[in-house]
């Protein structure tokens, strides 16, 4: 189970290669995950949280085939959420008086989802210190609201790793641990596929606490996450990259979602595909079917986008109820600095559009003037309007 990481610090934690949803069903996952835990053995053994509730028994099993369980000096708890918290009642049971070292917030969350259990929480800090031994100690830096109020992250000095929790992250089952070892197509496309669809709504304090972070001129030699592959090699790309998702981040991609219910709103998605490539041929172009596709993929490909086009039909007079739901997670998203427009058919009312530009102002996208509003199916004098749309988008 233990896999060393470096000098006296181990990995304790589980690889889930079966894991399909996360929190709840929101969140799909397509290539495994993994909740990271670790052991620290110097003066003192500490350990950096457990794993996820349902695993729990073996998590406990699997450390006491390793350690005595009474050697454990101290408990980091760098975040509640359950992911990352979920052994702690079954580890608890057998060593009921360790302490336990986390923010305020975290006592709230763990109590709160566990019950006041008289567990011995010691609240610490951003700059609190904790010595383990051998000339080394664990640095306590809050990281409030990245993503939820109680999270942090520890920083081991001699060795230099920061224990990131889920910042850095991703929903991806690395068997061998390390970047290094990972499938980089895959290592970053989870990676930005948890910041765009996790971290996203926070990238004003994800931006804040880089520089304060960097500010704190520390050596970093590994970054140590609580999901997917640990950064060894060349650990703080995954630093500037973040840097770079937290300041409006776009690339030169449009991205098109759309519901239909016979057909006419998906011709106008695919013409409108095709006028970009006709009128912009470098910009990437993706079409999505928001019923159909995966909503955390299209996501992502909206995160990567300089604009996005939403089409549905009236119904009811409204719009599509799959659209309806995937706006609603849009506008979670907090996406900014990009342009929409928008689009949809209608055979009387046709509040459509009027609706799709409303809730795409609130979701903060810059709806662009050229909406493709078609009476029936398009015809050609419709189509015809595309041109100017796409011309409005790409400017
Ligand atoms: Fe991986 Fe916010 O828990």
């Amino acid at each position: 189970m233990r896999r060393k990481i470096k000098n006296n610090i181990s990995w304790v934690g589980y690889i889930d290669w079966e894991l399909e949803k996360f929190h709840g069903d929101d969140y799909s996952i397509m290539n495994g995950s993994s909740q990271n835990a670790y052991l620290i053995e110097e003066g003192k053994t500490v350990l950096i949280d457990t794993i996820w509730t349902p695993h729990r028994f073996d998590f406990v099993e699997n450390l006491k085939s390793e350690i005595d369980l009474h050697k454990i000096d101290y408990i980091i708890a760098n975040h509640g959420e359950c992911d990352h918290s979920g052994a702690l009642t079954a580890l608890m049971a057998e060593i009921p008086d360790t302490p336990i070292y986390c923010t305020a917030n975290a006592v709230k969350s763990i109590e709160g989802q566990y019950g006041k259990r008289g567990w011995n929480f010691h609240i610490v800090k951003t700059g609190d210190t904790l010595d383990i031994g051998s000339g080394k100690s664990l640095v306590f830096v809050e990281m409030r609201m990245l993503h939820w109020p109680d999270s942090m992250a520890t920083y081991m000095t001699g060795d230099n790793v920061l224990f990131s929790n889920d910042a850095f992250g991703q929903h991806y089952a690395v068997e061998e641990l390390f970047n290094d070892k990972a499938d980089k197509c895959l290592l970053w496309k989870e990676a930005m596929k948890y910041y765009a669809n996790i971290l996203n709504p926070f990238s004003p304090l994800v931006a804040k606490k880089i520089q304060e972070v960097v500010g704190m001129n520390i050596p970093i030699e590994i970054i140590a996450p609580s999901h997917g592959a640990i950064w060894r090699e060349n650990p703080l790309q995954i630093v500037t990259k973040y840097a770079e998702w937290a300041n409006s981040y776009q690339e030169d991609q449009i991205t098109i979602a759309y519901e239909t219910m016979w057909e006419g709103t998906a011709k106008i998605a695919h013409e409108i595909a095709g006028e970009i490539a006709r009128q912009s041929p470098d910009t990437v172009v993706k079409v999505f079917n928001v019923s159909k596709a995966d909503k955390n993929e299209i996501m992502t490909e909206v995160f990567k986008s300089k604009a996005v086009c939403v089409g549905s039909p009236t119904v009811g007079n409204s719009i599509l109820s799959g659209m309806a739901g995937w706006l609603e997670f849009l506008k979670q998203l907090k996406f900014k600095n990009k342009k929409a427009g928008v689009f949809g058919c209608y055979g009387w009312s046709g509040e459509s559009v009027k609706i799709l530009r409303e809730k795409m102002t609130e979701a903060g996208f810059n709806v662009v003037d050229g909406e493709i509003k078609s009476l029936w199916n398009p015809d050609a004098e419709t189509l015809a309007k595309i041109p100017e749309l796409v011309k409005n988008l790409l400017a």
